[in-house]
């Protein structure tokens, strides 16, 4: 039991940013970080699950889901900016836990962390090929086989993007403050525009009366109360697990803390920064498209163009295109930098193979790894019914959210004199009620998806128990690469 529950020291896991095995070029800067956090949030989950959420279970209300989902991330992020500025290292939440509770744990995250990066961006790539299909059409192009011409869009930017990773961070980084600049020009127009046509009426209903419906209880909490409920404040509230989708990514900034300049103060700044403008700018946008239109007209498959096509504002649907395709691009590339981030560093503490953490002399990036991720993906997108499983990518996204936040207050107490870039004001509470939060949100996810997560939890502690275990490097004897490792085993 000892050798699993081993715990990474400190010293390692802040000195990689200066010891020897540190290999990452230092590149990002406080902006850079804010963009890195808008390119992986405005997505999916606003251009397509704010309007599914809206006609099936919230209403109107959907801008109170947006707001609560905001409000338990923003907890959240608190709590990741505290333990990424102690532990700027690429590994993020893996880390932390590490360092914190263990390696048994730390896999449990890492696993956690591959299930949230891994799959969100087979998913939001497969909803990038419908909506480049949908805008493809909208331009007047027929298509004779739209399926195939997805799967072949599908494979082609998931090749281009992971070849971007490979390439270097500063050319990824070049193309994402275009791509960027460009969604949040089209996302502002959205807003301008919409609220020009907002139809008050719209507004009657904000809390829809509560709905019970025949289908039988999925979630954990419809299970507990014996229903399965839509609308009224149940409703609000059930929604804002499938939006916390739309929140994803303000977590995947601390992945890059090894390789920004001044990390303990700029990595903070930027992830707290990006996860308030995406929250507003969801406001703004939920607000728009529920009063533009009610949320019984909504689309499910094309809300936001819907709306605007209501409101007679047809010309809209094409920016609302450009917006989406190019706001679902930048996601998946900030998924995959993610990706590579973590497994690097679960290669480099020896829990998956090392090969996986060798970085390549010309790019200065882990390529190895990125060109593994690229083609997982590219496997869970065209064979794999991933659009079924964003549940999944959020449970596996709150899973981490809870132990950073358990995180914080353990590492107050046993190590309170680390020296902190940023402190989440009123520790215990702040992070107590992110706990909270995060738990609440995960109840509201459905049962199967508890059962599929349990089950991939299963099998990574299977992988851990076979391999990880044997070749962590905390099971090696000290070498001068690794002076701390082996002295510092608790
Ligand atoms: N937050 C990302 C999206 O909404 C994953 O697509």
């Amino acid at each position: 039991m000892s050798t699993i529950l081993r715990k990474l020291p400190p010293a390692e896991a802040i000195g990689l940013r200066t010891g020897a095995r540190h290999s990452l070029t230092e590149l990002y800067r406080p902006a850079d970080l804010v963009v890195l956090g808008l390119g992986v949030m405005i997505g999916a989950g606003i251009f397509s699950i704010a309007g599914e959420q809206a006609a099936t279970t919230a209403g109107t209300g959907v801008i109170l889901s947006f707001m609560i989902a905001g409000i338990a991330c923003l907890l959240a992020c608190l709590c990741y900016a505290e333990l990424s500025s102690t532990m700027p290292t690429s590994g993020s939440a893996y880390t932390f836990t590490y360092v914190i509770f263990g390696e048994v744990w730390a896999w449990i995250i890492g696993w956690a962390l591959i299930l949230e990066l891994q799959f969100a961006a087979a998913v939001v790539a497969r909803a990038w090929g419908a909506i480049t299909v949908g805008a493809i059409t909208n331009f007047g192009v027929r298509l004779r086989d739209e399926e195939l011409v997805q799967d072949v869009l599908v494979l082609m930017i998931l090749v281009l993007l992971t070849g971007i990773v490979a390439l270097g961070a500063r050319v990824g980084l070049r193309a994402l403050w275009i791509m960027v600049s460009a969604k949040l020009l089209a996302i502002g127009a959205v807003i301008v525009v919409g609220l020009a046509h907002i139809d008050v009426a719209n507004f009657g209903d904000f809390v829809v009366p509560p709905k019970t419906l025949d289908t039988a209880p999925a979630t954990v909490l419809e299970i507990f109360i014996g229903e399965s409920q839509a609308f009224g404040w149940f409703g609000i509230f059930s929604a804002a697990s499938a939006i916390a989708f739309a929140y994803i990514g303000f977590d995947i900034v601390a992945t890059s803390a090894e390789e920004t300049v001044n990390a303990p103060k700029a990595v903070p700044k930027g992830m707290i920064r990006s996860l308030v403008i995406a929250t507003v700018i969801y406001l703004a946008v939920a607000l728009v498209m529920v009063g533009m239109a009610s949320y019984t007209r909504i689309s499910v498959a094309t809300p936001l163009a819907g709306a605007f096509r209501a409101a007679g504002v047809d010309w809209m649907v094409h920016v609302i295109d450009v917006g989406a395709v190019l706001g679902l691009t930048t996601v998946i590339l900030v998924l995959i930098v993610g990706q590579t981030r973590v497994l690097f560093s679960m290669a480099r503490d020896g829990l998956i193979p090392r090969g996986l953490a060798s970085v390549s002399r010309r790019y200065h990036t882990p390529t190895r790894v990125t060109l593994v991720i690229g083609l997982v993906a590219i496997v869970l997108a065209e064979f794999v019914p991933v659009l079924t499983m964003q549940q999944l990518v959020v449970i596996g996204t709150l899973f981490a959210f809870a132990f950073v936040a358990a995180g914080v207050i353990v590492m107050r107490r046993r190590m309170p004199h680390l020296e902190r870039g940023f402190r989440v004001p009123l520790s215990p509470l702040l992070p107590a009620l992110s706990l909270v939060a995060t738990l609440w949100l995960m109840v509201n996810l459905r049962v199967l998806t508890w059962a599929w997560f349990a089950l991939w939890m299963a099998f990574g502690l299977v992988v851990y128990l076979l391999y990880g275990r044997r070749h962590s490097l905390l099971a090696r004897p000290a070498t001068p690469d690794r002076p701390t490792h082996g002295r510092h085993r608790r």
